[in-house]
């Protein structure tokens, strides 16, 4: 008889990612279904992580979860639906029974992650966040399948960085949200002449959070809309074309572009949202005259939900 198993503990480390099409505005906020499709690129992991365990025993009494070396709430709803996924995903592969030689999905977990980065200053601490938090479950409980649907209902950029290399959010169609998924355009091996720095403008949380921000934006911003019927669709089909043929040049000022019209929905968003400090604005006029100078596309920006530059 094979013996019951008490304790178990599983690490994983996940990336962040920056996107260069931007997902902003909710079409269903429970099940985090954008409004438009949205493709980004993974940076590599050795300066930016989260690294996370999940440990699970017979004698835990209560799910636990340490952020930072702090004690966080478990009972989030964003953690609590990525839990109960994970757990529901995992009861299904075992078709349901209990067997003893598997970890039973009914012992309390503990959950202790880090970032060496500064959380939510819109460097995607979020979506390195939940993308390790679903990879760490996935593990403890021996689930092999894409999970990036999973990941979704943690933050809907962390499906993205359940892959490397370059990587598309599709909106999907469907109002139970299965075929709203990640999906890797290109591995990062594809272009790797591609350099990504980043510029700590300021470590300080964001003001307003991208939660909040975006659903404002969703109720009041004209411009938001016509940037997810119109604007977007367009500019994924050229987004790829420039990614497959490695031009620096249209990929740069497609990234450029789509980052401005990202705040200025933000600008068109009542009460306005402001993301970008003078600083980042310097940095901005910086590349284009830098840009200007060599005559061509050399470098290329992009402002998440903060003033940090990518
Ligand atoms: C500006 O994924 O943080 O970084 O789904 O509410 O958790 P929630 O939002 P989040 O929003 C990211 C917004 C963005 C653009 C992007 O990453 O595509």
């Amino acid at each position: 008889m094979a013996a019951e198993r008490t304790l178990a503990m599983a690490t994983c480390t996940a990336p962040v990612n920056i996107a260069v099409i931007k997902y902003w505005g909710k079409r269903d906020t429970d099940l985090i279904l954008p409004i438009n499709s949205s493709l980004s690129v993974t940076l590599h992991q050795d300066q930016l992580r989260t690294t996370t365990t999940a440990a699970a025993s017979r004698d835990f009494t209560e799910d636990r979860l340490w952020l930072n070396g702090k004690e966080a709430d478990v009972g989030h709803p964003r953690v609590q639906a990525c839990l109960r996924e994970v757990r529901r995903l995992a009861r299904k592969r075992r078709g349901g029974g209990e067997d003893a030689a598997v970890l039973s999905l009914s012992y309390k977990i503990h959950i202790a992650s880090e970032n060496n980065f500064p959380t939510a200053a819109g460097l995607a601490s979020s979506a390195a966040g939940y993308a390790c938090l679903v990879s760490a479950l996935a593990r403890l409980y021996g689930l092999e399948e894409e999970l990036s649907e999973v990941a979704r209902r943690g933050s809907g950029s962390a499906c993205r960085s359940m892959f490397g290399g370059f990587v598309q959010w599709q909106r999907g169609e469907r109002p139970d949200g299965t075929d709203s998924l990640a999906l890797q355009v290109a591995p990062e091996t594809h272009w790797p002449e591609l350099r990504v720095l980043i510029l700590v403008v300021s470590g300080e949380k964001k003001p307003v959070g991208s939660t909040a921000g975006m659903q404002t934006s969703v109720e009041t911003s004209p411009l938001l809309k016509h940037r997810a019927e119109v604007v977007v669709p367009e500019r994924l089909a050229q987004m790829m074309q420039h990614i497959q043929e490695r031009d620096f040049e249209g990929f740069g000022q497609l990234a450029m572009r789509d980052s401005n019209q990202f705040h200025a929905t933000c600008l068109d968003t009542f009460p306005p949202i402001f993301y970008l400090t003078d600083v980042s604005r310097h940095i901005i006029a910086l590349a284009h005259r830098y840009n200007a100078h060599h005559g061509h596309t050399k470098v290329a920006y992009t402002f998440d939900a903060g003033p940090n530059a990518v």
